[in-house]
């Protein structure tokens, strides 16, 4: 199958200031990657570029093997916005009417329910915007960018106001995309749960891609956490063959040895390591 983004060697400069400095990014069909990076990284920028909102100072972007930006590009790229603001006065339909009509959908009533359905807003159709939580305001964002049946979606930061059934519901609609070939780019910062769905992450730092790979490969292991008469001890280093020594050795020290067990390394763990804990 063929690639749904393809992006390389992507600058984007504001003046002085250099937002991306030569990303190289790949989203395959139906492939899930989340883009990781800390405040300021660029992945807004990036994912803007993408759908046509933003033009790269070099380098290109293809969607679906389409210039970025070009109708044909457009009319397949569902885009949720990292701050969007949709009419207070609007009702969650009448606000995917007006998305039907920007993405020249014919879905019409079908498609709008299945929409309000799947990000579980059945019952907030007539509900005004004004009168939504931020959570519901976002769900509704989601369905947005999946007016027209995309073959490609580029969601930034579409779960940071859900709570955890929000972030859930997602995650099964992330999986049910994928599963019917869509494929998606994810912007966030909510690491577990970017483990949890993502096939594959890209971290971005400074503009530039840092690090890739599926979750699984850039995680480590974590060491190993014994719990003794004082206390949980960890051993960072350790793995599951050099319990029986640390336990003899912490017993020999006069310990008591209540547990032991491996540390699963997290994603977290991993991107601090890579990009430190104060990212600008
Ligand atoms: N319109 C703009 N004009 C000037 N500078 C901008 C503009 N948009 C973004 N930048 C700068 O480009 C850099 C990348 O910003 P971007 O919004 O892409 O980061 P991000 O990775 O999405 O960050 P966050 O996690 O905070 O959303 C930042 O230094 C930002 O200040
Ligand atoms: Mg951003």
């Amino acid at each position: 199958m063929s690639d749904a983004l393809i992006a390389t060697a992507l600058r984007k400069t504001y003046g002085s200031a250099v937002a991306l400095d030569g990303v190289d990014l790949r989203v395959g069909a139906g492939e899930l990657v989340g883009l990781l990076g800390p405040n300021g990284a660029g992945k807004s920028t990036l994912t803007k570029i993408a759908c046509g909102l933003v033009r790269p100072t070099a380098g290109r972007v293809e969607v679906l093997g389409q210039p970025c930006g070009s109708p044909q590009a457009r009319a397949r790229t569902g885009y949720l916005a990292e701050l969007f603001r949709f009419p207070g006065w609007a009702t969650a339909d009448e606000v995917l009417v007006l998305h039907q009509r920007l993405a020249r959908s014919g879905g019409g009533a079908a498609e709008r329910a299945r929409l309000l359905g799947l990000v579980e807003l059945a019952s907030a159709s007539g509900r005004r915007v004004e009168a939504m939580s931020k959570g519901m305001q976002q769900r509704l964002g989601i369905a947005q960018a999946l007016v027209g049946d995309p073959g490609i979606v580029l969601l930034d930061e579409p779960t940071s106001a859900l709570d955890p059934a929000g972030r859930r519901t997602v995650r099964e609609l992330l999986e049910a995309l994928r599963a019917r070939g869509v494929a998606v780019l994810l912007n966030s910062h909510l690491l577990s749960e970017i483990e949890l769905v993502c096939d594959r992450v890209v971290i971005v730092d400074g503009g530039r891609t840092i690090a890739e790979g599926a979750p699984s490969d850039l995680v480590k292991a974590g060491g190993v956490e014994i719990e003794t008469g004082s206390g949980h001890r960890r051993f960072a280093h350790a793995g599951r063959e050099d319990i029986p020594e640390l336990i003899a050795r912490l017993v020999g020290e006069g310990e008591r040895i209540y547990g032991a067990r491996v540390v699963a390394g997290s994603l977290e763990d991993a991107y601090l390591d890579l990009v430190g804990s104060a990212g600008g």
